[in-house]
């Protein structure tokens, strides 16, 4: 048990986590795209693979691959209903091949905070969300918190007129896609993983994530520097296959989900801490963080608003509501 503890620290410290899976157990890959030390999403895999590993020895073995080692957003899930690959937690905006309904998350300025993100996601609305795609073989565990995002560019962007004419990477999201287009920018849809290349060529101009992502990724270092609109937000939701799921013992599953909600409760409770400190970083490390004023916010917020009109339909004006009613 010392080795095997051991090992698994080694691995976690390499970032691979490989951990040695013993005959009869459980095999639980674990595939992700960001990376591990302070990373909402990083530190919450992590921690989750060694629980398994210590609490669950004999029974089940987790190995987690970050870094899009395994696989990017786009063919995870693919992977997953092929049983290549059992646990991963892609962006929101990465399922809309599977619903439409977590559409609502990227509507830009629909939620002010993590908080009313929580709050949206713990009403029975969003709990059904988790089960919106077992008909599709696909099954919401849990959400995870990473955080707002902000834009950065390769030249300042103060007013929404700022981004006029420039290309931006967005996630594959037909509602991002729209976002840029109200900002009269060009979006430019791509994986994570290509992202800083794509900045540091020229290839596009800007992007928006959070505050981790732009600091784990080294965004920062090739852009002019990231304003802080907390315009929208980059959740995650905790997937597995329906099939993988049913075909676990109940003892093991139900292990399982005791120590993902456990696990969830505690790092999402660190979300905004973690990213906090990933915008100071950046600061430190010589980067540029700009703030808006209540007039040039304001802006922003005008300009993107046609785009909830749009999905309007697909997300439904009562979830719209619900959603504003938790802002107030
Ligand atoms: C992105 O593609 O920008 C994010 O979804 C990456 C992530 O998992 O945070």
């Amino acid at each position: 048990h010392v080795a095997a503890a051991s090992a698994v620290a080694l691995t976690m410290a390499a970032g691979a986590g490989l951990a040695q899976c013993d005959d009869g157990e459980v095999v639980i890959k674990f595939s992700h795209v960001t990376n591990t030390d302070r990373h909402p999403k990083g530190i919450a895999a992590s921690l989750l693979m060694e629980r398994v590993n210590a609490e669950m020895d004999g029974k089940a073995c987790m190995e987690v691959f970050p870094n899009s080692t395994l696989y990017n957003d786009d063919q995870v899930l693919e992977a997953m209903l092929q049983g290549d690959v059992q646990l991963a937690a892609p962006s929101l905006s990465k399922f809309e091949a599977f619903t439409k309904k977590f559409r609502i998350f990227d509507l830009p300025f629909m939620f002010k905070n993590i908080e009313a993100v929580d709050a949206f996601q713990a009403s029975e609305t969003g709990v059904a969300m988790k089960e919106s795609m077992t008909r599709r073989g696909l099954l919401g565990l849990d959400f995870w918190h990473n955080g707002m995002k902000q834009f950065s560019a390769n030249k300042p962007l103060l007013m929404p007129d700022d981004a006029k004419g420039m290309k931006f990477r967005v996630q594959t999201s037909d509602v991002l896609v729209a976002q840029m287009k109200a900002l009269g920018a060009s979006p430019q849809p791509m994986a994570f993983s290509e992202v800083y290349g794509a900045l540091q060529t020229g290839v596009v101009d800007g992007q928006e994530n959070t505050w981790s992502n732009i600091y784990g990724q080294k965004f920062f270092e090739v852009q002019n520097g990231t304003t802080e609109t907390n315009h929208g937000v980059l959740d995650y939701l905790v997937v597995t296959s329906v099939d993988w799921w049913d075909s676990l013992d109940a003892d093991v599953r139900d292990q399982l989900a005791t120590i993902l909600h456990e696990v969830t409760a505690t790092r999402n409770a660190e979300s905004f801490k973690v990213n906090q400190e990933a915008r100071q970083a950046i600061i430190d490390a010589g980067g540029v963080v700009r703030e808006l004023n209540a007039e040039q916010r304001a802006a922003w917020v005008e300009a993107m608003n046609p785009v909830w009109a749009e999905f309007e339909g697909d997300v439904g004006a009562e979830n719209i509501a619900a959603a504003q009613e938790i802002n107030t």
